[in-house]
């Protein structure tokens, strides 16, 4: 574990990330030698008891109810919908979460324009692309992105939007275009999945760690959707982890107990494929797993056939199977790895009985030996309440949110950043979690 090494590694990655990607980041571009290379600063255990009070009902329409989970500063909501179409949900949500929406969306609309168009240069888009934002601005570049991704995209996605938009009287275009920024622009982000051997009891565990902006106030209105589809061409039950007026799923379980998560990848290396702007959007291949897949298996067939997009790092667990898998993600190439074969295989990034993991991006040494070093110190006694208190604290990840999935049990653990006037932390892995336990949510009657 050399410094020297892990130096190398993440200049390396620079390199390759600056000649050859065509996929775009804004927050990743700053200080990521130091970032991968050089932190060795360990966090302090979150020491807060979990939050496990009963949803509070808020309001209540047609095709939705709308409850409150949490307390003080970590309230998140918790909204169900009905319904036989995407509109239905759209609509119920919209209208329940109305004055939420309409203060997320301008926020951070304004927010992520400014700072796309800030930093334009260093974003890496393809030059054509760039030139269209920087001459007509990002509204048409993203309605351009849309046309390019429309036909990949189930047109009950584009209904519940439409519903969102009309429940909460916002303009259907801008709910389109914040669905298309998650491909511009990626957090780096930490995942594992657990089970056997691994934990406490031989628990299924995944972690979903979200290192994305902070500053755009996202989670001033973080909300967990709980989707109770009328019809099985809505597939089934899932919850969706996100803010007001957001229906990608970048988070969340299945009631086939499957969990998913997701790392936006800065620094690959020559064994990812290309990359490409039209394809389905990544949030939407989570999402479409969540909502259809109904085992880990499917989920990886559906991943190995969908036109993809961008270098990512997938996690998919199956509480029913006991396992999880890791897939290396690109356009052109797909990559699927249990614990025999993880990748990439380095001294900072050992492999692990009964475990799939990856600290922050693919390429970054000293964040994922930190995640290593969590996993094995507490190896064989992990448990949701273990993880929250000092893995993702330990390793310092997840500032936006977090999601610990229990699929054995069926329960997800969840904590947002400090939002406007709030108190505490700024990051969510040193706050509150609240925990939900799907049992009861994904059998709860309108
Ligand atoms: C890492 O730390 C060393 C020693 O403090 C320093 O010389 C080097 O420039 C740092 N590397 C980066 C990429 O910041
Ligand atoms: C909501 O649900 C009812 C039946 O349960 C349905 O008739 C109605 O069209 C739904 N959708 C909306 C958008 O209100
Ligand atoms: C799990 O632990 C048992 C007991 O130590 C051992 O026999 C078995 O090989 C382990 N399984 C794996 C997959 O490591
Ligand atoms: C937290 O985890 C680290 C690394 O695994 C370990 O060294 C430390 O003792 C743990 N602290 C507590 C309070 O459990």
């Amino acid at each position: 574990m050399l410094n020297q090494s892990r130096l190398y590694y993440c200049l390396i990655g620079l390199f390759l990330f600056t000649q050859t990607s065509s996929c775009h980041r804004v927050n990743a571009i700053k200080n990521v030698g130091a970032f991968c290379a050089n932190d060795t600063s360990k966090g302090d255990p979150n020491l807060n008891p979990i939050d496990q009070s009963e949803p509070k009902l808020i309001n209540k329409v047609q095709n939705g109810t709308l409850y409150q989970i949490g307390s003080g500063d970590d309230q998140i909501y918790l909204i169900h919908v009905y319904g036989n179409s995407g509109y239905d949900f759209g609509y119920a949500y919209g209208t329940l979460l109305r004055d939420e929406v309409n203060k997320v969306i301008p926020r951070a609309w304004q927010y992520f324009e400014q700072q796309i168009i800030d930093s334009l240069k260093s974003l890496k888009l393809p030059k054509w692309f760039e030139d269209i934002i920087a001459d007509k601005g990002l509204a048409f570049a993203l309605d351009l992105q849309n046309e390019l991704v429309r036909e990949y995209i189930d047109e009950e996605i584009y209904n519940e939007m439409h519903g969102v938009a009309d429940g909460a009287q916002i303009d259907f275009k801008t709910v389109v275009r914040l669905h298309m920024l998650g491909e511009i622009t990626r957090g780096r982000c930490s995942l594992y999945g657990l089970w056997g051997n691994a934990t406490l009891g031989g628990k299924t565990l995944q972690l979903r760690a979200l290192d994305w902006d902070v500053d755009a106030g996202l989670q001033d209105y973080p909300v967990v959707t709980i989707y109770h589809p009328g019809t099985s061409k809505l597939g089934h039950p899932f919850a969706n982890v996100a803010w007001a007026g957001y229906i990608g799923t970048l988070t969340g379980m299945s009631s086939q107990r499957l969990g998913i998560s997701e790392i936006g990848v800065s620094y690959p290396d020559d064994t990812f494929g290309d990359e490409s702007m039209s394809g389905l959007p990544f949030i939407f291949v989570e999402r479409y797993i969540l909502q259809y897949s109904d085992t880990i298996d499917d989920a990886l067939s559906f991943i190995a056939d969908v036109k993809r997009t961008c270098h990512l790092i997938l996690g998919v667990a199956d509480g029913n199977l006991g396992t999880a898998r890791m897939i290396q993600y690109s356009h052109s190439k797909v990559n699927f790895f249990d614990d025999q074969n993880l990748q990439p295989l380095a001294d900072w990034h050992p492999r692990i009985p009964n475990a799939i993991y990856s600290g922050m991006d693919w390429l970054c040494p000293s964040r994922q030996f930190k995640l290593y070093t969590a996993i094995t110190e507490q190896y064989g006694q992990i448990t949701p309440e273990s993880s929250i208190k000092n893995i993702t604290a330990y390793v310092k990840t997840g500032d936006l949110h977090v999601g610990v999935y229990d699929l054995t049990d069926n329960v997800m653990y969840v904590a947002n950043a400090r939002g406007t006037n709030e108190q505490g932390p700024l990051e969510a892995y040193k706050r509150q979690f609240v925990k939900v336990d799907l049992n009861i949510e994904f059998a709860r009657q309108r």
